[in-house]
């Protein structure tokens, strides 16, 4: 059991979640419930796995979390600052806690990799010293020092993800949100992309990772979170894609 379910242990150890949801659910103005009552708390430092079949609300919760959405009900807070009611002239500041990566690049096809790196600094961050050097550790960060003046096109999918991952993490956000980062690579380039995460983990920044992959999550052994129909169904601190019996997602 993650130490984030048993409230008294995280709270001897005097660890407070870094997010936290709170009866959360979200309907769509079509009618859809993409979220239903969902409770969730993560811990600074925690690896989380977010699974669950094509529809069942993972995109969503990530949404919220940034705030890209708002909850129709419930509560959301990040490093103990409530978001959902969170006026809009404060979410510049609550998105540079997040680093985020989505399946695709979403990389600026005519900038190099360092521009593209540098660009997030500089939007988020204008008048930013040092920033050659801020640039170049996350590009050495995530492998790719030797394409710092390479354009997206030149490089391999694997390769621009890792561009993506060093972009979002330029800022030294606490919380990395990861929606199906491998979703458009092959089983080795993946694993080279959890990896990363891993060691982006094992740095002390909180990582949440939507995922299909089953084969990672099963190597991985970390918390997983699955959800079905916009519920959380299973929530394990080193869980399995699938439980035993449970359909294939
Ligand atoms: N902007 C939207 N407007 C209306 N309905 C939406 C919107 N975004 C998602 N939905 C619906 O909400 C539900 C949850 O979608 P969501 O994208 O969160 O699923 P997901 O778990 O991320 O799926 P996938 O694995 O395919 O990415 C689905 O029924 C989807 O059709
Ligand atoms: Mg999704």
């Amino acid at each position: 059991m993650a130490v984030a379910e048993r409230p008294e242990v995280a709270m001897q150890l005097n660890l407070r979640p870094v997010i936290s949801f709170h009866g959360v659910s979200k309907v769509y103005p079509t009618g859809t419930v993409a979220l239903r009552d969902v409770e969730l708390a993560v811990l600074q430092g925690d690896f989380c796995f977010l699974v669950g079949a094509s529809g069942a609300g993972k995109s969503t919760l990530v949404r919220l979390l940034i705030r890209e959405e708002v909850a129709s009900t419930g509560r959301i807070f990040v490093d103990g600052q409530e978001i959902t009611r969170m006026a809009r002239r404060r979410l510049p500041k609550l998105r540079r806690k997040f680093g985020i990566v989505f399946q695709d690049y979403k990389l600026l096809s005519k900038r190099t990799v360092a521009q593209n790196v540098a660009f997030a600094l500089q939007v988020t961050r204008p008048g930013q010293r040092h920033l050659r050097e801020k640039v170049e550790e996350v590009l050495w960060i995530v492998g790719l020092e030797d394409k710092v003046d390479k354009y997206p096109d030149e490089l391999s999918g694997g390769e621009q993800q890792r561009v993506a991952i060093a972009r979002a993490l330029v800022h030294r956000p606490r919380i990395f949100v990861a929606d199906e980062p491998t979703g458009n690579l092959d089983p080795d380039t993946s694993w080279g992309i959890v990896q990363l995460l891993l060691q982006i983990n094992h740095r002390g920044t909180t990582v949440l990772m939507a995922t299909h992959n089953r084969e990672v999550v099963d190597l991985v052994r970390r918390r997983v979170i699955a959800i079905e129909g916009g519920r959380v169904i299973r929530d394990e601190a080193q869980g399995s894609y699938l439980r035993p019996g449970e359909a294939t997602l």
